[in-house]
């Protein structure tokens, strides 16, 4: 079956006339212009302009870095925005619904409901493994979008690609695939899938691996055409100056990047290995992320104890199947030596 962007994209949004801020027309090709058209203070200082509402310099950037076009990526305020955006742009209140795989990332509920949509929930398998067929079968044609995260967050594994594969193929509506961790991943990103799959939007963010969670900045990548879309529909300055100068400096600095998660992978087997050894840690699950999840033998008492010792870890067990869980982030070596000899001395008083 053709897949129909339209379809999926809510018709008074499609509709409307988006706000203007014409000025990047006229100063695009480096001509010197004196702006007085946007209420700005003209005294000088590195932010009384408003910033490119297209973000062109940094996306030019990092479209070469994805592999894609700039016609294929948007920039977001976090991946948080983009979850708002998608939802509010294809979903209609009161009627749509989108399809979330529990446990899993808590935004896209929060937000769905915020908008006014429905959420209807496919629980992951008992090895925190898409449920296909049961995704397939729950889906109707109020069904907009399913939100996968991969590695998934609390459960820290990657899901089976061909799997995932699968669903875009299959699920009549738009998959978004969120790889906020995908730096960390021993699976490879799927944007290359974009020329395939009209049906599939990919998401990463700053946040994570690049080391940026303070500057708020998430990209999206999808078919042209449903870019134009979020282009339309977003707030215009989105994405603030000090955000992109920020980014712009860090694409430069992927090296030192690729060393923190290269440090980070080390540091989350020594943990691995070092709860392995600790008599209430019931079970490590398999990380592919920066964090880990692991079961204890009662995870309110042992986050309270971590607590009680400096150390803040979450405590996820309110999450479908996560009871007695806590979900642990890879620290610093000095953090996680501190977290391990805490760990142990708890044991100690077990
Ligand atoms: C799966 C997943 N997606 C998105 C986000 C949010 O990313 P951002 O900081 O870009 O809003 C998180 C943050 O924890 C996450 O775990």
């Amino acid at each position: 079956m053709k897949f129909d962007l339209t379809n999926y994209l809510r018709p008074r949004l499609l509709a409307l006339s988006p706000y203007q801020s014409a000025r990047e027309e006229f100063t695009a090709n480096g001509r010197e212009m004196i702006l007085l058209d946007a209420n700005e203070n003209p005294f000088a200082t590195k932010l009384n302009r408003y910033p490119d509402p297209l973000q062109l310099e940094l996306k030019e950037q990092i479209a070469a870095w994805k592999g894609v076009s700039i016609d294929q990526l948007y920039l977001s305020n976090g991946s948080d925005e983009f979850i708002s955006n998608i939802i509010m742009g294809c979903c209609e209140p009161d009627r749509d619904q989108i399809v979330i795989v529990p446990p899993t990332f808590g935004m896209y509920k929060v937000s769905a409901t915020t908008h006014g949509v429905g959420v209807v929930e496919v629980p992951l398998t008992d090895s925190f493994q898409l449920d296909v067929p049961a995704i397939l079968a729950r889906a109707d044609a109020s069904t907009q979008l399913i939100f996968i995260p991969t590695p998934n967050n609390p459960t820290a594994n990657n899901f089976d690609l061909e799997a995932i594969r699968e669903l875009v193929e299959r699920f009549p509506g738009v998959v978004v695939i969120d790889e906020a961790y995908v730096e960390f991943s021993s699976n490879p990103s799927v944007i290359p899938w974009l020329e395939t799959y009209p049906n599939l939007v990919v998401c990463q963010t700053f946040s994570k691996a690049q080391g940026m969670a303070g500057a708020r900045l998430g990209m999206a990548f999808a078919h042209p055409d449903f870019i134009a879309f979020f282009n339309r529909i977003k707030a215009p300055y989105n994405i603030n100056s000090l955000t992109i100068r920020a980014a712009l400096e860090k694409l430069k600095a992927q090296d030192q990047v690729r060393e923190q998660v290269k440090l980070l992978l080390e540091e989350r087997s020594r943990l691995e290995e070092a709860f392995a050894h600790i008599p209430f840690i019931e079970k490590c699950f398999p990380s592919d992320a920066n964090f880990v999840l692991i079961r204890v033998d009662d995870s309110t008492l042992r986050y309270q104890q971590l607590i009680d010792k400096g150390i803040v870890v979450r405590n996820p067990s309110k999450n479908l199947n996560c009871e007695n869980t806590l979900r642990i982030t890879v620290g610093l070596p000095e953090e996680n030596t501190q977290l391990i000899e805490a760990l142990l001395s708890l044991s100690k008083t077990l």
